[in-house]
């Protein structure tokens, strides 16, 4: 029953509000102008829909709609004139003023008014209520980036510096990342203008790569991201734009040098791992360009660089002993690398300036030469003059040897009668008792003023009497000479002479 009654209520006052708007100027309802909208936003191209609707009574006039932004007040559209890219949603409605923008564009961003206006009787028409306004804002799809390099070429090494540039984008926040083959790079400076508030704005990125060698198959690639793109976009850099590697010089001989005369010798050039490819080698011969040599095809290196050979055949003759050929390439317009082997004979010339005619090279070669004789001159010198002083050494040593010596050790008890006491010129003896028959024959053995007396009484037999023997040497000290330097060494040894009959 309830639910009747409702549905009964609602069909009456939807005809009672058909039979109101029938008869207009009945002033039973209030005017009002409706702007829904707060705030809409919408992508640069898309079309933008301002809603707007009027209820109730209202007095003669228009329906226009206004846009506010940095560049003022601006009439957007109105009944009358051209606004192209305008149109009403409900052409003719005296209710719905909804309007549709085609393409936007990011300066249609603003805050647009629908406002009612009341028909001046003598004058214009005034302002009779405006919509609380929507503010719409355009997203700007970033342009295509694109990434520039450096001015000319860089070897590997240093970092050089890439740039990635896109535009015209709204709104500012923007993110740009820098990848080498796919791995992000540390580092990148990205700056966004202009710094204050615009319609649409700019990014810059730089980031600095070092290159490396194998980098001729490398890419760089700067990915922008943005909250009007469904997926991020892209612009790469081939870095084989950017690489220069300069080529190594190698220069060899088949056979190796040194060559016997008159035969053939192949000189051979290798410029190795160069790019780009554009390079030329030339020969010369003792710093005169020949056009003799063969250069290989170019090829080819698994990263990307190339490598030039070529070879050079020459006979090994007279003239040519310690000629200097040189390979010269000149990369990339670059100032010329070379390198030089010289052709050596095995069986030099007999007289190497006998030749009247031998080039600047030759003269600075047998200078060489003569470098070469004085210093080996001044080794064997070196030598003879080490070998000297090694002997005169080893003649000292063996003098100080030569004798035998034994050391004394201080005697253990008072000797008997000793020859020492009786002897005023200070002299050395060993007094070797071998045997109590025979007569003690005190023998010299060393003149020193430090020297001391000494006594051996051997317990062994005289025939198998040895130096370890002569161990037990009963040292007795004059009491009575004073010794001018007790501590020397030389003091503790006696020269002992034995002579076996
Ligand atoms: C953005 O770049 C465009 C063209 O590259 C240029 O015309 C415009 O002035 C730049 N805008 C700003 C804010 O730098
Ligand atoms: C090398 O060749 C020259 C001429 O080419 C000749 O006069 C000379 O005798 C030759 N020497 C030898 C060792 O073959
Ligand atoms: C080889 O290069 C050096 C510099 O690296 C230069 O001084 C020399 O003149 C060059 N030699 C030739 C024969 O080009």
């Amino acid at each position: 029953m309830a639910f009747r009654t409702s549905a009964r209520l609602q069909l009456l006052s939807l005809l009672l509000g058909l039979s109101s708007m029938d008869r207009s100027g009945a002033g039973t309802q209030e005017f009002q102008l409706l702007q829904p909208q707060g705030a809409v936003s919408v992508s640069a191209g898309e079309t933008l829909t301002l809603t707007c609707s009027v209820t109730g009574l209202a007095p003669a006039g228009p329906v226009k709609w206004f846009k506010d932004s940095g560049s003022g007040h601006r009439l957007v559209y109105a009944d009358a004139g051209s606004f192209p890219r305008v149109t009403r949603a409900v052409s003719g409605s005296d209710t719905d003023f909804t309007i549709h923008i085609n393409d936007t564009h990011p300066e249609d961003a603003g805050i647009y008014h629908c406002v009612k206006f009341k028909k001046g009787w003598q004058g214009p028409d005034e302002e009779f209520r405006s919509g609380a306004g929507t503010a719409v804002s355009v997203g700007a799809r970033p342009s295509a980036p694109s990434v520039s390099g450096p001015p000319s070429r860089a070897e590997p090494g240093p970092p050089v510096t890439f740039t990635c540039t896109s535009g015209g984008f709204s709104p500012r926040d923007i993110t740009v990342t820098w990848l080498k083959n796919g791995a992000k790079l540390p580092d990148p400076q990205t700056q966004v203008l202009p710094a204050h508030e615009s319609i649409s704005y700019n990014v810059s990125s730089t980031v600095g790569v070092s290159l490396t060698r194998g980098d001729a198959h490398s890419q760089l690639t700067c990915q922008i991201e943005h909250s009007t793109l469904p997926a991020p976009l892209h612009a790469t850099y081939k870095l084989s734009d950017a690489l220069r590697v300069s080529p190594r010089l190698q220069v060899g001989t088949a056979p190796a040098v040194p060559v016997a005369l008159n035969t053939s010798v192949t000189f051979t050039c290798r410029a190795e791992g160069f790019y780009p490819k554009d390079a030329s080698l030339t020969w010369l011969e003792n710093g005169n360009e020949t056009n003799l040599g063969k250069s290989s095809a170019l090829s080819e290196n698994a990263d990307g660089t190339y490598t030039l050979q070529s070879s050079l055949e020459v006979k090994a003759t007279e003239q040519r002993s310690q000629s200097v050929f040189t390979c010269r390439v000149v990369h990339d317009s670059q100032p010329p690398v070379n390198t030089s082997a010289m052709l050596r004979l095995s069986q030099p010339p007999a007289e190497p300036g006998k030749d009247p005619t031998s080039s600047a090279g030759d003269s600075y070669l047998s200078e060489e030469k003569k470098i070469y004789i004085a210093v080996a001159v001044v080794c064997a010198v070196l030598v003879v003059l080490v070998i000297a002083v090694i002997y005169l050494i080893r003649v000292r040593q063996r003098k100080g040897k030569s004798s035998p010596s034994v050391r004394l050790h201080e005697p253990e008890k008072s000797p008997g009668p000793a020859p020492q006491d009786s002897d005023p010129n200070n002299l050395t003896y060993a007094d070797l008792n071998f045997d109590k028959q025979k007569k003690r024959t005190p023998r010299f053995v060393e003149m020193s003023p430090q020297s001391e007396y000494a006594c051996i009484q051997p317990a062994a037999t005289e025939d198998n009497l040895t130096y370890a023997d002569l161990d037990m040497v009963h040292l007795s000290k004059s009491p009575k000479r004073p010794a001018p330097r007790p501590e020397e060494a030389v003091s503790e040894y006696a020269s002992v002479q034995i002579q076996r009959k």
